[in-house]
C-alpha cells in the first residue's frame, strides 16, 4: 500500500507492503502508563531538551567512530575517520545489512560515555525516574539509526508503543551526525492521543519496506487519510523527547552526501 507522507509540507510517497488494518476504537496511552502526563507537553506529544554539553557531546560522537569501525573491521569494511563518511565505505546495500543488523541493538557495554548521567535528567525533567534498564528486555537496547544519503534507508511510520516492551518507555532521539533539517527525523504532533480506529496499520512483524521486515507495525494512514509529519531538528547536544505513542519514522535523508546518524534511547519507567 502507498503511504503518503507529508513532511513539513511536502509530500513522500513510498510502498509498504503488509496486511492492512484499523484498529479498535481506542486511545492506547490512555490505557497504559504515560511517562509524560506531568510535562506541559504532554498535549502535543514531544520536546527538545538540552541533554548533552559540547564535551560529552564531542566524547559520544568520538565513542561512536570506534563503535562503528569496531563494527566494520567484521566485515571487511574500511575504517572511516567521521561518520558522515560511512556512505562512501559502506557503499553496498550488503555491507549496509550486516552494520545495521548490530548498530540497532547495541547495549550500555558498547560505550565509554555515562548514559546514566542522561536518565537522571530525564528523570528530573519528567519528575518520574527512568532508567536504562527495560525490565522487559533481557538486556537494554541502544539503537544507532543510519540513513545514507540518497538511499531511502528508512523505517516506516510507527509508534514505538505498540511493542509490549517499550510501553513504559521515554523516547529519545539524539542527533550525531549529518543531522539538518533534510534528515532528522519526522513526528506527527499529537498523534499519541489518536484513536486507533482512525489509525491504518499492519501487524507486529507484518510491514515490508524496499525489502526489509519491521518488528514493530507499520503505519500507513492517519485521520481523515493525511499524515502530516514536522522535523523537529534539534541541535547537537539537544534531544527530541517523545512519547512511545507518538507516530514517528521515514526519516528520509536528503542531503547529498552525508550520511545521517542518531542514537535512540529508550530510558523505562522504573
Ligand atoms: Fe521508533
Amino acid at each position: 500500500m502507498k503511504c503518503q507522507l507529508y513532511i513539513d509540507n511536502e509530500l513522500f510517497e513510498y510502498e509498504v507492503e503488509g496486511e492492512f488494518a484499523y484498529g479498535n476504537d481506542e486511545v492506547l496511552i490512555k490505557q497504559d502508563k504515560n511517562a509524560i502526563d506531568h510535562v506541559d507537553w504532554s498535549d502535543v506529544g514531544h520536546t527538545t531538551l538540552d541533554i548533552l554539553n559540547t564535551t560529552q557531546f564531542n566524547a559520544l560522537k568520538d565513542n561512536l567512530v570506534v563503535i562503528l569501525n569496531r563494527i566494520m573491521a567484521k566485515y571487511d569494511i574500511p575504517d572511516i575517520d567521521i561518520l558522515e563518511d560511512y556512505h562512501k565505505v559502506a557503499n553496498t546495500q550488503e555491507r549496509h545489512l550486516q552494520v545495521i543488523n548490530e548498530t540497532r541493538s547495541l547495549t550500555r557495554k558498547d560505550f565509554d560515555v555515562d548514559l546514566n548521567a542522561v536518565c537522571e535528567l530525564i528523570s528530573q525533567h519528567l519528575g518520574k525516574a527512568v532508567a536504562i534498564e527495560n525490565p522487559k528486555l533481557d538486556t537494554e537496547v541502544i539503537t544507532l539509526r543510519i540513513s545514507r544519503p540518497n538511499s531511502f534507508d528508512i523505517n516506516p511510520l510507527h509508534r514505538d508503543a505498540y511493542l509490549d516492551y517499550y510501553k513504559d518507555t521515554i523516547n529519545l532521539w539524539i542527533p550525531i551526525a549529518g543531522c539538518n533539517k533534510k534528515s532528522s527525523l519526522p513526528i506527527i504532533p499529537k498523534s499519541h492521543l489518536w484513536n486507533e480506529a482512525d489509525v491504518l496499520r499492519t501487524a507486529a512483524k507484518g510491514a515490508t519496506l524496499k525489502g526489509l521486515k519491521y518488528h514493530v507495525p507499520g503505519i500507513v494512514k492517519g485521520p481523515d487519510n493525511e499524515l502530516h509529519a514536522i522535523r523537529p531538528n534539534p541541535k547537537y547536544g539537544e534531544s527530541i523527547i517523545f512519547s512511545p505513542y507518538l507516530i514517528h519514522g521515514s526519516a528520509v535523508n536528503l542531503n547529498e552526501d552525508i550520511t545521517r546518524m542518531a542514537l535512540e534511547l529508550r530510558p523505562c519507567l522504573k
